[in-house]
């Protein structure tokens, strides 16, 4: 095993097997997805791809492959162990309607045995495949080309859905069951029971090879795809560790800086295990933190911002239990930058951004904090179980997430009512129960109703720009839907004045009041077109496509899912037009 092996060269040699291999190679996504509303952030590289995924062709072709930066929170609680992050580096190949389980398989094999590759030792790695339900059968099929490259019967495992499926990300979209391969660390296992994908430690998950070939609908049935897709994702950090032979990830050259620096300023030279821990939270949310940073979002309480100051905030709260009583994000900041600026100019490029953003998030809530802390303290020695009342005061005026909450319950062995906090959040934002209870999954929304009315106005407002401006050349160039608000973007080389936008509002009102019909179709590609559809991309004319239409006021090409009649929308308002680039425009808005 070559043991010389950091992240760079993993990820060199990883696109440049690829390559050989036939495979296009294709950018870096940013961390929002545009292209997939049902996430917030792009958790794994295939976000990206979803409408390739569902048979559109990628104009770089059917291989692909890549080095994708992604961001889970709903892992969260497990970072600190050996092997878990929220921010991560992923490298990915993909298959789109091309090479299915053989090929996938064979080439994860000599990739990571092959002496020329990772020359991993083969007595090293473990595999599991998915054991099959009702929704899909058992994967024979992988264990059977695994045995055939001498894998041993006794080192494939057989699980299910929960640990040998991926996807839909969301409630609904593309997913299939894979087979992932694990590397022994060499620890001992604590009880003859620990498994691959246990949380023993013994075993790493490295690579995962998801053949996606399914579609689940809002009605939780799974659908087949046009075409068979294979997904690979292979975690950077986890593959270095083990190459390395490190105990953790933290240990690799891109954590050391950080987890050093931390110690720095700690002054805390060997630390105990929660000390440990602490650190681990630190470095990792600051890694997390400073990339969601540089795509310049903000700190708030809604949405992507706030999944930032929770990362920024629990920083803030570990610095303090391990006894940093200064300011100190800006100092691991830097260093976060500098090791990864090469590869991602943003972070350059957004430095100042980044920092002042940060320092101000940390001085507001390092006010509180202490405070805060004293206050949880106080309500915790008089009741067994904080109620939603209190967990909001600590949310409203000490700036605790209610996350936060919950881990300091944990830690003092006191329950929180979440759900009444729920209830009291509600109350105050008058916001539905459905979208809080989605802001607080860990970053993942899906086509909630909230996104669905929110997708119908899109629909409503493409249309309603070219009829107000006159101008049929006048289309959409990217849209994208969260819960809270919507996003769009079109083709226009001058602002909208004032009068354009409130008449665009307006007729777009005047459709939702009207009750129009919101009707799916299935046509050929063509046959769209001919009526006059809209659709954001080519497809083959003999292609068939999902089309909706809205009364007789418009027509687009769409996989839905769409409201039925326009009165469930509620008022449409425009809340921004900006320019986002030399000739694109783009609209915020909501719904109230
Ligand atoms: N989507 C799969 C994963 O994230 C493989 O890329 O594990």
């Amino acid at each position: 095993m070559n043991k010389s092996i950091d992240s760079k060269k993993l990820k060199e040699l990883y696109i440049e097997f690829f390559k050989q291999k036939n495979h296009a190679v294709i950018p870096n996504a940013p961390l929002i997805p545009e292209e997939d509303p049902t996430v917030l952030f792009t958790t794994a590289g295939m976000h990206p791809l979803v409408r390739y995924i569902l048979g559109q062709p990628h104009p770089r072709g059917k291989k692909l492959t890549n080095v994708q930066k992604c961001l889970r929170t709903d892992d969260i609680d497990e970072v600190g162990d050996n092997s878990h992050l929220t921010f991560f580096e992923m490298l990915g190949n993909w298959s789109l309607g091309d090479y299915w389980k053989e090929d996938a398989i064979k080439w994860s094999w000599e990739f990571l045995t092959d002496k020329k590759w990772l020359g991993i030792d083969k007595r090293k790695l473990y595999i599991s495949v998915f054991a099959g339900d009702k929704d899909a059968p058992r994967d024979e099929e992988s264990a059977r080309i695994w045995q055939s490259l001498g894998v041993p019967k006794e080192r494939i495992f057989y699980f299910p859905k929960k640990d040998n499926w991926w996807g839909p990300a969301g409630a609904t979209g593309p997913c299939g069951s894979d087979t992932e391969m694990f590397y022994d660390a060499g620890k001992k296992p604590h009880g003859k029971d620990c498994k691959p994908g246990d949380s023993c430690g013994k075993y790493f998950e490295i690579w995962n090879d998801v053949f996606m070939q399914y579609n689940k609908t809002a009605e939780g049935k799974y659908e087949m795809l046009k075409q068979k897709n294979v997904d690979t994702g292979m975690g950077v950090e986890r593959t270095v560790a083990a190459l390395q032979n490190k105990k953790s990830v933290y240990e690799i050259e891109t954590f050391q800086p950080i987890v050093q620096k931390i110690k720095e300023i700690a002054k805390i030279k060997s630390p105990d295990e929660k000390q440990e821990k602490s650190i681990r939270i630190i470095a990792d949310h600051i890694r997390a933190s400073t990339f969601v940073l540089s795509e310049e979002i903000t700190p708030s309480n809604v949405d992507r911002g706030y999944i930032l100051r929770r990362l920024i905030r629990r920083a803030v709260r570990h610095g303090k239990l391990i006894g940093i009583e200064r300011e100190f994000l800006s100092d691991l900041v830097k260093l976060v930058i500098d090791i990864y600026k090469k590869d991602y100019p943003q972070l350059e490029k957004n430095k100042e951004f980044i920092l002042t953003e940060l320092k101000n998030e940390e001085a507001k809530f390092r006010n509180t904090l202490e405070r805060g802390l004293k206050k949880f303290e106080e309500i915790a020695r008089q009741v067994k179980r904080i109620d939603g009342k209190n967990a909001f005061l600590l949310f409203q005026s000490f700036g605790f997430p209610i996350e936060m909450t919950k881990e300091l319950g944990k830690e003092m062995n006191t329950e929180i009512d979440e759900e009444g906090f729920q209830k009291e959040f509600e109350k105050h934002q008058q916001i539905s129960r459905v979208g809080a209870e989605k802001k607080f999954k860990g970053g993942l929304s899906d086509a909630s109703e909230q996104s669905t009315k929110l997708h119908t106005a899109t629909h409503l407002l493409n249309e309603a720009i070219r009829k107000v401006l006159k101008r049929r050349d006048v289309v959409q160039k990217g849209s994208n839907i969260t819960p809270e608000r919507l996003r769009f973007d079109f083709n226009l080389d001058r602002k909208l004045t004032e009068d354009e936008v409130r008449k665009i509002e307006e007729l777009v009102n005047e459709q939702i009041k009207k009750g129009l019909l919101v009707v799916r179709e299935e046509m050929t590609f063509k046959e769209a077109k001919g009526r006059g559809a809209q659709a954001m991309f080519e497809q083959k004319y003999e292609e068939k496509v999902s089309v909706y239409s809205i009364g007789d006021f418009s027509i687009e090409v769409c996989g839905g899912p769409h409201v039925r009649n326009t009165k469930e929308v509620g008022k449409f308002k425009i809340v921004k037009e900006e320019g986002i680039a030399a000739g694109i425009r783009r609209i915020k808005a909501i719904i109230e």
